[in-house]
């Protein structure tokens, strides 16, 4: 049986002609009512075309009985003035509201950190499959730059697996100060994650489960200061976020992670293909788990096989940043600064990921 979020992502990606933005975000798809094998909706239509209003019906149909849905009511009718006007202007409902009921702190324009002289480097980090440590990746990498003096800006956009806060042992959740989000800031990296709107129970412009509008708030709405990097950890694949990161930061940089397995490395490629599709640059590859350094002698053993990262980095005319051995940090309960994923400076990973970091900064600062 259908839910009524599963209706929404089925028709997220479904765009206006003009401008290409989500009908469903735009709320021009809007009172979906989902009762057993039934749906209801309507669509509001911009384009007064007939041709443009039977596709689009015809296309959501089929959307939805592929998807199992038995009774399909869809009631079309134009946008009025009002809604046209709203459509086409930025923000939803929610957010206007919210702005001018709380006010917008001053200085943070719009979109002012998506804007390609904001100075800021943009990195992605991406795999094709799950599991290969992205998160793992992308925090270490986070905290190592900001040991190198950095400022740096970590958003989880695996809007649901989010993992960033557990993995770098962060149980408070954000500020808000008038109207704006302020990151929670750990180990000189600050961070933006859903996972602390969930644990929060969090505002009102945090609702409605839309992906793309989540991540565009993390943008928008978040005093993120001065940054010199914005990391971004992705959810596996080539899903719609990690489409909705490419279209929306087309400067962005991509770190494309793997695992020593030729299998991974072969899925790694899709995603890569879409980095290069999307004329993202590929910094270059991270091979996770690439070896079992034995603790008693000298010996590495190749655990989980050799040769993918090189192989992905070849496929994408791109070279190894680092290789990492498996191995989880070596953080107490005890201490103060304890994260369950984020590796010591002086430790054998914590040391491998410092010099990645020295190679991201030659590649995205010295040209
Ligand atoms: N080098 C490593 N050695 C040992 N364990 C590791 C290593 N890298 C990651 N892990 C562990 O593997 C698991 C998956 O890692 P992580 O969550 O970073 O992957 P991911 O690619 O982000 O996964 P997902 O696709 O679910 O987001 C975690 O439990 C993590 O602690
Ligand atoms: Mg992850």
């Amino acid at each position: 049986m259908l839910s009524r979020e599963q209706v929404q992502e089925l028709l997220l990606r479904l765009g206006d002609p003009a401008s290409g933005k989500s009908l469903l975000e735009m709320q021009l798809i809007r009172d979906i009512v989902v009762k057993e094998d039934k749906v209801s909706l309507s669509v509001i239509t911009l384009d007064t075309r007939d041709d443009y209003k039977q596709a689009l019906e015809a296309e959501i149909r089929k959307r939805l009985t592929e998807a199992g849905a038995g009774d399909i009511h869809i009631r079309m009718r134009e946008a009025n003035e009002h809604e046209r006007a709203r459509a086409t202007g930025e923000d939803s409902p929610e957010i206007q509201e919210a702005k001018l009921t709380k006010g917008h702190a001053a200085g943070l324009e719009k979109n002012e950190l998506l804007s390609p002289d904001s100075g800021v480097h943009f990195i992605a980090v991406a795999s094709g499959k799950g599991g290969v440590g992205k998160s793992t990746v992308t925090v270490n990498l986070a905290a190592a730059l900001a040991r190198q003096g950095k400022k740096v800006g970590l958003i989880d956009a695996d809007i649901y697996g989010f993992s960033v806060p557990d993995m770098m042992g962060i149980e408070e959740g954000p500020e808000v100060v008038d109207g704006v989000i302020v990151p929670v800031e750990r180990f000189g990296v600050k961070v933006m994650s859903m996972g602390f709107f969930i644990r929060e129970n969090n505002p009102v412009i945090w609702r409605g489960p839309m992906l793309g509008k989540m991540l565009h708030q993390f943008f928008d709405d978040v005093d993120w200061g001065d940054l010199d990097y914005l990391l971004l950890d992705l959810p596996p694949g080539t899903g719609d976020v990690a489409l909705d990161v490419h279209q929306m930061l087309p400067q962005s940089k991509e770190i494309i992670v793997t695992t020593p397995h030729a299998t991974a490395a072969f899925v790694a490629a899709r995603a890569g293909a879409m980095a290069l599709q999307t004329n993202h640059e590929i910094l270059g590859v991270v091979e996770n788990m690439a070896y079992y350094q034995c603790s008693s002698c000298d010996k590495r053993d190749y655990v989980f096989g050799r040769g993918g990262g090189g192989q992905l980095a070849e496929t994408l005319h791109t070279e190894i940043l680092a290789q990492l051995p498996l191995g989880a940090p070596d953080n107490h309960i005890s201490e103060a600064d304890f994260s369950p994923s984020v590796y010591k400076t002086e430790s054998e990973s914590g040391k491998i990921y410092n010099e990645l970091a020295q190679n991201v900064i030659k590649k995205c600062e010295i040209n």
